[in-house]
């Protein structure tokens, strides 16, 4: 074994800084390199997580992106199935939130403004007048804490944030810690803790596009949603607060279709939020994604109540990604476990409400294989 600068041994894992280091036999592997600086000069790194079976996940500091995510296809071959970018500077300037935790609030909150405890709170307005995915600096542009896991059977990563009160109009110092870890069983988890010292709303999520095929759009990719209603929106896409049975409708993955089958019956494609049957809580199944070409298929399973399915449909060929490839519309889709858009201001919506002394937490698993 070779040593290439600092290294680090956590629990059999070889944590190097540089490339080229191996573990001693668990087939899994941490390792961090520099991934640039943000004009201010702070330093990003990017960890890369390995298991035996040729996953390899890339998570950067800003934003606790996943920058990569190299999945093997059913012939062996691996494949990168996240759009983003090959450089921090892609991601600084232009970046729809390319595979970022998503926080303190994960999609629109209406007009940015919320009543809590008899108090009206004023979020940054970021999508026209609405406030979106945490305002004009959420989580996915700060740069986190990170630190390897010690945990037996996975590579793992542990960032940590700390939002401050009054940060883009939220109340509360809330401190977040979100990990990512990878398995030999091929399971992606990412999971979410959260405390505050004053209530506020907390709604995280993970924002990644993904694009089972490597290439091309994700209009033959194949979708099933474990959802029997959704929350349909109106034209700001803020929920009417109607919760609406999918059956009969191009909102019905109950079984599996064809993300492009029913599109062009949705106005302005899939931006909604699905409903998911086992209601929150417990880890269940919310949706099966599977590409007929690579044979790469993904599961995911959440404790959240509901799931953000969005076709990417603002991708207009205007942003040029990793490899030289053109995000054109539908290029990429999102599957963000979250709950609803807009609970503070929907009382029939589940809470989404932290108090002190109560700690937020949430799982999701990414389960890929190939049929
Ligand atoms: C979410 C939203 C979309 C869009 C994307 C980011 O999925 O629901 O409307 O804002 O994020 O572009």
């Amino acid at each position: 074994m070779k040593s290439f600068g600092k290294i680090l041994l956590v629990c059999g894992f070889v944590i190097a800084a540089g490339a080229g280091i191996s573990s001693g036999g668990t087939g899994m592997d941490i390792k961090t390199q520099a991934f640039g600086r943000l004009p201010d000069g702070t330093a990003v790194e990017v960890y890369s997580l390995t298991n035996e079976k040729g996953l390899e996940a890339r998570i950067m500091t800003y934003g606790a992106t996943l920058v990569s995510l190299e999945v093997p296809d059913r012939m062996g071959k691996a494949g990168d199935i996240v759009l983003g970018y090959e450089s921090l500077d892609g991601y600084i300037k232009n970046s729809p939130y390319f595979g970022s935790i998503v926080g303190r609030y994960g999609n629109r909150i209406a007009k940015g403004k919320f009543i809590l405890d008899g108090v009206t709170y004023t979020l940054a307005a970021n999508n026209g007048e609405n406030h979106l995915h945490g305002g004009i600096k959420g989580f996915d542009k700060v740069v986190w804490n990170a630190e390897p896991v010690r945990e037996e059977g996975v590579a793992a990563i542990k960032f940590s944030y700390l939002s401050r009160d009054g940060e883009e109009g939220y109340p509360g110092n809330l401190a977040v810690v979100v990990i990512y870890s990878l398995s030999n069983d091929n399971e992606l988890k990412i999971s979410y803790e959260a405390r505050t010292d004053k209530a506020t709303p907390v709604n995280l999520t993970h924002h990644s596009y993904f694009n089972l095929a490597g290439e091309g759009d994700v209009l033959g990719h194949e979708l099933m949603i474990a959802s029997d209603a959704y929350t349909p929106v109106d034209s700001g896409l803020i929920p009417t607060g109607e919760i609406r049975p999918v059956m009969g409708t191009p909102f019905d993955f109950t079984s599996p279709h064809a993300i492009g089958e029913r599109i062009a019956k949705v106005e302005g494609g899939y931006d909604h939020n699905f409903v998911l049957r086992k209601g929150g809580g417990e880890l269940s199944r919310a949706a099966l994604a599977a590409e007929p070409k690579s044979g790469r298929t993904m599961e995911i399973t959440t404790t959240e109540p509901g799931l953000q399915f969005y076709s990417g449909n603002f991708l207009d060929g205007t942003i040029t990604g990793k490899g030289g490839r053109v995000y054109s519309k539908h290029a990429g889709f999102c599957l963000e476990t979250q709950h609803f858009p807009d609970s503070p201001n929907k009382p029939g919506f589940p809470s989404t409400i932290l108090r002190p002394g109560r700690v937020y937490k949430s799982l999701t698993v990414h389960k890929f294989s190939t049929r």
